[in-house]
């Protein structure tokens, strides 16, 4: 793309003079054609980016030969602490568990949800929170996380505030939904929406693309953004003023999620670590998560899709276990001071990833461009890099059953019907944890849709008290909703 004349209305600009002599000047090569309205959008997008920081990531990231991948020389399997009928010890976890509910009583937790992703593979337009996931009700992802926010306020006598981070993209469209709902029974005032930070996508050259000739390709930051995000939209002042310290980070796509589990909540504040993480066992070595290892006395996460892991990925244990086995279902605990001072840098920053993409853009001529193949790069920050920054990081182990059931995909794994089908195994276990008889296939999957409200019931035990209670009993038949 060219770069502005001399004596344009450009080239007079001292943002613009900043673009040229970082060699990035063709973001501003439509500039003198636009409108004042559109010089401003522009500008002002300009103003977002940190041009050190892509200097610095087109070195690193994209000078040829440079090496984007992680070496995994002495990666092992990173340690963690088995749930008691897998052999962990039934007293600490009791403890933990004390521990935890003295936590959410103190009102010490807040919840965050990260919501900022696009929800490309599950081809829905909208806010991915606003996707129904529920068998009767077809109550939407954020309905379904609101009201197990209500019910912990109503078993702890503490309501959490609950933040959720939004893109640029659906920030509108999250706050209306949330508005026209009547935030689903929560305070309005302790639900907070903000938007996480942006990146310019770049050419394979390391130049920024334009989408519009009055607009940079811009893209979500990353789940990892969500650092810097807390801190500069006030959520982490909010968090301190109410006396919360430790932050119950989920993702978007998981109904099955314990938004504010106490055990976990209590293993993370008796041992003092700045950052704990839940592991499922996978469930064979193709399953696409992250894994929980030690690289360099370190706790990482090696993601599935990293090259240099994919040998490792079959590796046995003498048992025939996988040895690579703690999946990462992406919920942590992050204390609060600790996201502060990443958040603020220095010499404790995230990495950033990259990620070849099509991105649509405008060649040099100002003519739009239909990628086929990746024709740049967008950068992305990830959540789990902070684990070797933090002070014990812990990895618990949890019941995949009570906990994880994305919604990823249109179809096949992780997809609507799996986390259907999850949802109502789980309400039947509840059920017949309770003594009622319901039949079930062998995989535990009643024949017909039911479904429990978080507001009746977050688990089989908070089922067994509520069931107890409930006078006459309903019929346990199709579409049979206990509220
Ligand atoms: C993620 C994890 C993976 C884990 C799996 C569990 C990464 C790279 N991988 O995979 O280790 O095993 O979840 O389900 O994260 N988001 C934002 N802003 C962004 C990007 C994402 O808020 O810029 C949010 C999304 O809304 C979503 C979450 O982060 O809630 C995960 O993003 P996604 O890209 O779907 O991660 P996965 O590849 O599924």
């Amino acid at each position: 793309m060219a770069t502005c004349q001399p004596n344009s209305p450009a080239a007079s600009h001292p943002l613009i003079a900043t673009f040229n002599r970082a060699g990035q000047g063709q973001v501003f090569a439509f500039f003198d054609r636009l409108d004042p309205d559109s010089r401003d959008r522009l500008l002002a997008q300009a103003a977002e980016i940190d041009l050190a920081e892509i200097a610095r990531l087109t070195a690193t990231l994209l000078t040829p030969g440079a090496n984007t991948g992680t070496d995994l020389l002495g990666l092992a399997p990173a340690p963690y602490e088995p749930r008691p009928e897998n052999g962990g010890d039934p007293t600490a976890w009791a403890a933990a568990r004390a521990a935890g509910e003295t936590a959410l009583r103190d009102g010490r937790v807040a919840a965050f949800t990260v919501a900022g992703g696009q929800g490309t593979r599950l081809g829905y337009d909208g806010p991915k929170g606003t996707f129904p996931v529920t068998p009767v009700q077809r109550k939407t992802l954020f309905q379904v996380f609101a009201e197990k926010i209500l019910a912990a306020g109503r078993r702890f006598g503490r309501t959490p505030r609950w933040f959720i981070m939004t893109s640029h993209a659906n920030h509108e469209a999250t706050e209306t939904f949330f508005a026209t709902h009547n935030f689903f029974g929560l305070n309005p005032e302790r639900v907070h929406c903000f938007r996480q930070g942006r990146m310019p996508a770049v050419g394979l050259d390391g130049k920024i693309l334009l989408e519009a000739p009055d607009a940079i390709a811009l893209s979500p930051d990353g789940h990892g953004g969500a650092l810097r995000a807390l801190e500069r939209s006030g959520a982490l002042d909010r968090m301190a003023a109410d006396g919360a310290d430790t932050i119950s980070y989920f993702q978007v796509d998981n109904p099955l999620v314990r938004c504010l589990d106490a055990e976990f909540i209590g293993w993370h504040l008796l041992r003092g670590s700045a950052l704990s993480s839940k592991m499922v066992v996978k469930s064979g070595p193709e399953e696409k998560v992250g894994h929980f290892c030690v690289l360099g006395g370190r706790t990482v996460v090696i993601e599935y899709s990293e090259p240099a892991m994919q040998p490792k990925l079959p590796e046995k244990n003498p048992d025939g276990s996988l040895r690579f086995r703690a999946g990462s279902i992406a919920i942590h605990l992050l204390d609060r001071e600790f996201v502060r001072r990443m958040a603020r840098g220095g010499n404790i920053a995230l990495p950033f990833h990259r990620a070849d993409k099509q991105i649509v853009c405008l060649d040099s001529a100002g003519n739009p461009v239909k990628p086929t193949k990746p024709n740049g790069v967008k950068f992305e920050q990830f959540v789990f890099d902070a684990l070797p920054f933090a002070q014990n990081p812990i990895v618990i182990e949890t019941s995949r059953a009570d906990d994880f059931s994305p919604v990823k995909n249109a179809a096949g794994p992780d997809s609507p019907a799996t986390c259907r089908a999850d949802q109502l195994r789980q309400f039947a276990r509840w059920l017949r944890a309770a003594g009622v008889a319901i039949a079930t296939d062998a995989t535990g999957l009643p024949p017909f849709d039911l479904e429990i409200s978080p507001l009746f019931a977050t688990d089989q035990e908070t089922f067994a008290a509520a069931w107890e209670k409930l006078s006459p009993k309903p019929k346990i038949e199709p579409g049979l909703y206990l509220g």
